[in-house]
Formats: C-alpha cells, structure tokens, sequence
C-alpha cells in the first residue's frame, strides 16, 4: 500500500459531504451516515436505496487505490432507526427498566438483521454510558445508573450484534459490527453537558464509567468510539493514557478506534482538517464527516515529514483492516450484504412489542385504576396519544426525531391506537382526543405526555424539571374536576420532577420512549376480556425518580430499582410540588429567550425609546411585549459560546410569538450579521437557519449577542421564546 493509501484508510466521509467518485482520487477507508443523512440525499430511503448506496461506495473502493472495501457506518441504535419501516425498539433507558439481558441480545440480532438488510456493516452501538446527572441530553441512550447492568448489556448486545467471533471466520452477513461508545465517561461530564468534562477521580472512571468496555471486548467488539468529552480537562480524542495504554494495552482491545463526529477537531492546537495528535493518542480512524478531504492532506504531510510515525500508521491500518476481515470484506470472495425484504419482519416486530411492555415502569396506581377494565369507557388525551414521534424519540428518523410523520412508520402503531384497539378488542369503547375534549363522559382517561423528541446536546437541560409543552398540568385538573379518573403515560429520555402531574393522576407510569410497537404499552395497561392484560408491570426504575429538580438526585421520590405491579398495593400519597430551582435558568447556550424571560447566562438590553412589559400569550405572563416609540433594537448579550457545532448540524434561529404591531422590515442580526423579515401581523413562529447569518457574514466561533432585534417608530413585538433548534430539514432563507 502507498503512504496516500494507507492515511486514506484512516479517514471517514459523511455521504453528504462525499460521492463514490471521489474515492479514485481520495481512496478512504470508510464512510458514515449521520443523523441526518439519507442515500442521494433521501432521509427517507428505503432498505433497498440504501444498500444501492452501499453498494456504490463499495464498488468504487474496490477499484481505487489498493482495492480495499470501505467500511460503512450508521447509528442504529434503537433498531436500524434511520430507515422507515425499521423495527424501532424502546431507548436504552427503557431497556434498562426491563433488566433483561437475554432481550438485549435478541434486540441485538434484529437489529443487525435489519442494518445488514440495507447492506450497511457496522453500527454505532452500543453506548456504555452511565449517566449520572440526567440533565444531560443523552441521558436516554444510557441503560443505567448501575455500571453492572450495563456490563450485563454490554455484552448481550455485542453478541446480539456481531455474533460470536471464531477463529479465522467473519461474521456472518446478517450481523454487523458494534461499537463500544462514547469511550470514556460520556455520562460523567460536570452539570451533565453534552461533550462537557469529567472532573472525576481515576477510581470513580473504572468503577462507574469504564465497567461496559470489558464484557463488550472480551465479546470481541469490532471497534470503540472516543468521545467528544473530556476527563479532567484533556479531551478524550487526544488522550494516549486512555485511547493507547488502557484501552489497547490493559484491555486488549484489537480492534479500531473511531472518532467522534470531527471530534478530533476539538482537541487544542487541532483543527478538523489537521490533527496528527488524535493519531498518535491513538485513534485509528477519524470521523472526518465534511472535513475528509483537508485532513486527508494534512496528515499525508504529516506522515511524509514524520510528525506522525510509520508505525502508529501501520498498526491503525492493520486494526482497520483486521476489522474488514472479521466483516469479510476482503479476499476475493466477500461477503455481501442486503436483503431488503426482512426489515420490519413480523417477528422482529413482535421482539420490539416485547421490549416496549417490558420497559414500563409503574410508578402509582390507587385505587388500582390499572388496568383499564374489560368494557371500560376510555379517552386517549393528551400531545403524546397519537405520536410516532414522541414515543421513538431523537435518532428517529431525522438526527433528532423531529419533522416525521405517522408515514414513516408503517409498520408502528402510537400508543393511543394501540389502547384504542385493545379497548374495543376487550368490550369496551375508547376514542383519541388530545385536547381532552368529550362528548360522553369516559371512565378513565389516559393522557399521554412528556418530552418533545432531542438529540444531544439539544437536549441539555438547566434543570430536571418536566417542562409541559401543551397545557397538560390543566388537561390533568380538567379531566380530575369532570369526575374522570385519571392514568399518565409519561414518555420521557429521562426520570423528571413531576410533583403535580403525579398528584393530578390515579396512575403513573414511566413510559420512557418506548419507540414503534405501541401494542407493548396497551398489552400491560389494557384487560383483556378474561379481565387480565397480556402482561404484567416487570419494570424496575434504572435511575432514582427526582422528588423535586434539582440534579443529580440528592431526594429519590422513587428509588432506582423501584417500580409496582399489578399485585402492589402500595398507595402512592401526596408528593411534594416545589422544584427547588429556578426553572427558567437555562444551561443550554441556545436558549435566549424562556417563557418571555431572558435565562442566565443571557442578559436583556433595551434601546432608549422601546417599552417592555409582561402579558399572557399562552399562559400567564409567558411572553414580554415590546413597543417601540422610536428605531432601536432589542438585544441579548453574554458570555461567548461555540456554535459550529449547530451551525454544521443546520440549526436555526427560532422566534416565537406575536406580531401585535408592523412599521416595516425587522431586523434581525446574530452573530454579527443581520437579515430582514417582515412577517404578517399576528403569531409570529420564524425559523432563520444559521446557515443564512453565516452567508450574510456572521462568525459563529465565540457568539456574545446571538441576537438583536431592530425595528422602527411603531413596531409593537411580543416575543414568548427566542432560542437555536435543530431543524431536520432545509428551510430558505428571508428573501433580501
Ligand atoms: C454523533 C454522536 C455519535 C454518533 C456520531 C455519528 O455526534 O456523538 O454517537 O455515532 O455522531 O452520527
């Protein structure tokens, strides 16, 4: 192999940001599907377009350089959940309640199934995270605070996955390679902030954060993930004590090391197009989604004047290649993957069904409100009845599960259809209706709520507070003050403080996001005719349920391990109401404006001449109204924050209130650069992707103003929410 081959070899292109094309002149060692990347663009591509694309890639790999296949990597790590029509299966957090590791494994085999149906080899998967301040975004794709269960998973899902290694044979063509992820102490970081910094001690890393990576090696994991996080102030990307001397050395693990999303550009001194640190440190393969190209060049300089030595270049190389062979990918016989057809199967389905019943946790149940009675009147209420997206949550799909549609699950059912079915199967009546609207008085309600969908970072969270999206505390009193008793569905990547919801409902249950099958849920909650469900309450809370916000959870309401049955008959009493925070703080850098109040770190400043008063928009006093009596802006100022990371990942800007007033254009300016809207009078919701700014000029390295606001004599502006989102689609920007 030549010098160019072998750094190729080293380096991962994003399918956006690359074409099989390329590979002559680029010959790279393997390429990745993001969050939201789809094959030819097509975030909803069937299993058959993906394995074309593979196929594509694979082809063109063969005939560049040394003819060695690209690997090719997705995040399927709740099923093959990219795809439409995959069987998705609850959140890491839901199997974590069912402390089953027999159904890991299980999961595990469908789920390499169905990715090697589309052609793909490799998954990002397992994450061996053990969070332990919830208020971090990735919390859900933890399976426990326990570092045992995770062991006890790390394991089931990596056989599950690739199946047993043997000897001198690949895999095979229906199972893919996994991932031991994010390595090390993701769920460790201080505050819980996404890629933030574990200040913890050596003991505390082993014996909480690093118990997953040797039952997942010693299962014969094909490769492991660095994480963007840091340990004690050194990134993990760069760290050689970790990447090199613990995990290759005292772990044995023979396998490659890949990046984190241009992960490595985060180390000091590195940028994404140039980081020979990572390598020597001990990275075998660098995540280099859009910036391939650039590091590609630097780093053949680099091994030609010996920054990076010929031996670290060999042993990456020949992990990555030991890696392709366990795959069977090379030799003149390769092993070939796709077969579209069994995705979806009935009978993975039926595990998915399994699992979502087995993830449930029931929290309260007086009165023995559960099940719902064979002939029962039932409402479905609730923003969470009749959602897809709400009950499979971030990685669904789009990167993070929002913009779906009922559509892309074919092969689901919501929870409130589910329920509605069983019902009727049962004898009885029931209807959807979210907004808790009746014409004949039901028996019981359940009201489904919780989390809208996130992905990382985005789901960063100053607090533990549940943050109710849809007036559901008055749905709850509604439906209480009707006589109607009441069961919530609580689907959530996390446990959150919920005292009032708690207090409001006859029957509590932690749902999780319990992803496609809503079947699971009615077959625990529903009787059938005999009177008796399909099945019983088995989970078990993997975290403590906080008794007011603040995190980490110094006051269990429940502690980890708990959770009732239908043979309980604990009566759950009065709970405290009283957050203990400040609830509308904000740690998230992205949040500029709360519930029309200016979160910390941000501050508020007003030109002379603008009027600024509270009103009620959707809630009492939720939104400030702004009058201007002569030009000036509004402005939000603080401490400087990185957003590359959003603006790589096609973030927006989104303002939301009403437009109660018009004089002309608004001007709107982030990050240093300003564009124009003008929008109707009346509610006013403005997407502006940063992308747009970025054209217009804007620096979005160190952002201290993420916003101002400018308008002329006239202009009366109310404003509810100001904050940076994924978006998961593209959207234009405000005409010039
Ligand atoms: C993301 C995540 C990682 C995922 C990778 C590829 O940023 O941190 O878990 O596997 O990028 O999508």
């Amino acid at each position: 192999m030549t010098l160019e081959e072998k750094i190729g070899q080293m380096i991962q292109a994003d399918i956006s940001a690359i074409t099989p094309e390329d590979l002559a002149k680029y010959p790279l060692g393997s390429i990745l599907a993001g969050g939201n990347s789809g094959p030819y663009g097509d975030e909803r591509g069937d299993a058959a377009k993906w394995s074309k694309l593979v196929h594509e890639f694979r082809k063109a790999s063969a005939k560049a350089g040394a003819g060695i296949p690209i690997l090719f990597g997705i995040d399927a790590v709740h099923g093959h959940s990219n795809l439409p029509g995959a069987t998705l299966f609850p959140h890491n957090i839901g199997l974590g309640a069912a402390h089953d590791p027999a159904l890991i494994q299980r999961i595990g085999e469908v789920t390499a199934i169905e990715v090697a149906a589309s052609g793909i080899d490799w998954t990002f998967a397992p994450t061996l995270a053990v969070p332990q301040d919830l208020r971090w975004g990735r919390s859900y794709e933890g399976y426990a605070a326990d570092p045992a269960l995770v062991a006890s998973y790390a394991k089931a899902m990596t056989v599950g996955l690739q199946g047993p290694l043997a000897p001198g044979k690949p895999i095979p063509a229906d199972r893919v390679a996994a991932t031991a992820k994010h390595y090390l102490a993701d769920g460790g970081t201080d505050g819980g902030k996404d890629q933030g910094d574990a200040l913890i001690s050596e003991r505390e890393l082993v014996a909480r954060h690093a118990q997953g990576y040797p039952p997942a090696i010693n299962a014969g994991a094909l490769t492991v993930m660095a994480s963007f996080s840091s340990w004690n102030g050194a990134k993990n990307h760069g760290n050689r004590s970790l990447l090199t001397d613990v995990l290759k050395g005292r772990m044995g693990f023979e396998g490659l090391v890949v990046g984190d999303w241009n992960g490595h550009g985060q180390i000091p001194g590195c940028s994404v197009t140039d980081c020979p640190k990572t390598f020597t440190a001990g990275l075998d393969l660098a995540m280099a989604p859009n910036s391939w190209k650039g590091l590609f060049e630097a780093t053949v300089r680099e091994a030609k004047d010996g920054t990076l030595p010929m031996a670290r270049i060999d042993d990456a190389v020949a992990r990555i290649l030991r890696v392709k062979a366990k795959l069977g990918l090379l030799g003149v016989n390769p092993v070939d993957r796709g077969n579209p057809s069994i995705v979806g199967a009935d009978a993975h389905l039926a595990v998915a069904r399994e699992a979502a019943a087995k993830s449930l946790v029931l929290l309260k149940n007086n009165g023995g409100v559960l099940p719902l009675r064979p002939g029962a009147k039932v409402l479905i209420a609730g923003p969470g009845a009749d959602s897809m997206a709400m009950q499979a949550g971030g990685w669904t799909i789009t990167w993070q599960g929002t913009d779906t549609t009922a559509a892309d699950f074919p092969k689901g059912q919501t929870i409130g259809r589910a329920i509605v079915a069983a019902v009727k199967d049962a004898g009885g009546s029931a209807a959807i209706s979210a907004d808790g609207n009746f014409s004949e008085k039901p028996d019981v309600a359940v009201v489904v709520y919780g989390e809208q969908p996130y992905a990382e970072f985005q789901g960063d969270m100053p607090n533990l507070a549940f943050r109710e999206h849809a007036g559901e505390k008055a749905l709850l009193a509604k439906l209480k003050a009707q006589g109607v008793k009441v069961v919530s569905v609580f689907l959530s990547g996390r446990p959150l403080f919920a005292g009032p919801e708690i207090n409001a409902s006859d029957a509590f249950v932690a749902a999780w996001l319990p992803g496609s099958q809503g079947e699971g849920v009615a077959d625990v909650l529903v009787a059938r005719k005999d009177g008796k469900p399909a099945r019983g309450f088995t989970g078990k809370l993997p975290f403590p349920w906080p008794a007011d916000a603040v995190s980490p959870v110094k006051t269990p309401l429940f502690a980890a391990g708990y959770g009732l049955t239908y043979a309980s008959k604990a009566v759950v009493g009065t709970v405290n109401e009283d957050p203990k925070v400040d609830l509308v703080a904000s740690a998230s850098e992205g949040v500029y404006f709360a519930l029309g109040k200016v979160p910390s770190p941000w501050h508020l400043s007003l030109d002379p001449g603008i009027a600024a008063h509270a009103v009620d928009l959707g809630a009492q006093e939720d939104a400030q109204q702004f009058s201007w009596s002569e030009t000036g802006a509004i402005g939000i100022d603080g401490p400087p924050v990185d957003l590359m990371r959003q603006l790589d990942e096609e973030f927006a800007l989104k303002l939301d209130g009403r437009l109660d007033a018009a004089a002309g254009p608004i001007a709107v300016t982030m990050a240093g650069a300003t564009l124009k809207i003008s929008p109707p009078v009346g509610p006013l919701t403005v997407r502006i992707p940063l992308r747009c700014f970025l054209e217009a000029g804007a620096s979005f390295k160190a952002v201290g103003t993420p916003l101002r606001i400018a308008g002329d004599k006239g202009l009366s502006l109310t404003l509810r929410g100001a904050s940076i989102e994924g978006v998961g689609q593209t959207i234009a920007c405000p005409a010039k």
